[in-house]
């Protein structure tokens, strides 16, 4: 009760017009809300779709899981302020393109590809950038492939094409990748600027690499064995 009195006395302080400007505000944050996390469900949907047609079709799973979140508020405005761009809405809206995330966890290296592929061909998904990670590791050994697509979403007065950033990587680049981001940001920074640890992490990468060749080769000697019989 104490704190509703409060919360009370900081309404009624505000300046004229000040509490109706909020609740617009606040009124935009939750269409925004609710557009890119239809832009999810939108993106969601489709891959499985083709994952269970795939599986369907080759007896074969592409997809291991599929995790999605929406940026946070505090990490949209850390965002927009540390690239320097006007901390509104609509900024987010404009400037930035993973307010809305998918991350596809895919069995084999090969999948990924095909996933992409797959999604990328679909007549109403434009791709807007796509950094192939995988191909070109980042220095600490970082490896996924990134698409940023536009996917349209029906509203009840027409369609808004939105932005989704979408990670597809194995589950060993997964497993690799959320170790080091534990390390980058839940650590001290003694641990964070340890040379000897982020080689190791790199040859952790390396290794995890090698591993994927190795699984996909013997599941294709699986499959190759299935076709002879
Ligand atoms: P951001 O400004 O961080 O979004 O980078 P960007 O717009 O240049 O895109 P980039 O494709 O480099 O990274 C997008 C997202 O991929 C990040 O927010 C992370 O979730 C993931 N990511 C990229 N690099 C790394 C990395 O080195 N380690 C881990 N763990 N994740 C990474
Ligand atoms: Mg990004």
């Amino acid at each position: 009760m104490q704190k509703l009195d409060g919360l009370m006395r900081e309404v009624s302080a505000l300046k004229p017009g000040a509490l109706e400007a909020n609740l617009e505000q606040a009124q935009d944050f939750m269409e925004m809300v609710q557009l890119y996390n239809s832009a999810i469900r939108e993106i969601t949907t489709k891959l499985e779709i083709l994952n269970s047609e795939f599986n369907m079709r080759y007896d074969h799973n592409p997809i291991h899981h599929i995790d999605s979140r929406l940026k946070s508020l505090p990490s949209i405005v850390e965002k927009l302020r540390r690239k320097g761009m006007k901390v509104s809405i609509a900024s987010a809206k404009e400037n930035l393109t993973d307010i809305a995330g998918v991350r596809v966890v895919c069995n084999y290296i090969d999948d990924i590809y095909r996933i992409a592929q797959m999604l990328s061909t679909q007549d109403d998904i434009i791709v807007l950038r796509r950094t192939d990670y995988i191909e070109s590791p980042k220095e600490n050994g970082y490896r996924s492939l990134h698409l940023v697509v536009s996917v349209p979403v029906f509203l009840s007065n027409g369609s808004v094409a939105v932005p989704v950033e979408i990670q597809i990587r194995t589950i060993a680049m997964d497993f690799w990748a959320s170790l080091e981001h534990q390390i980058r940001y839940k650590s001290s920074e003694a641990i964070r600027e340890d040379e000897a640890l982020r080689k190791e992490l790199k040859r952790c990468a390396e290794e995890s690499t090698a591993l994927d060749r190795r699984m996909q080769e013997i599941y294709q000697r699986l499959q190759q064995g299935k076709q002879d019989v």
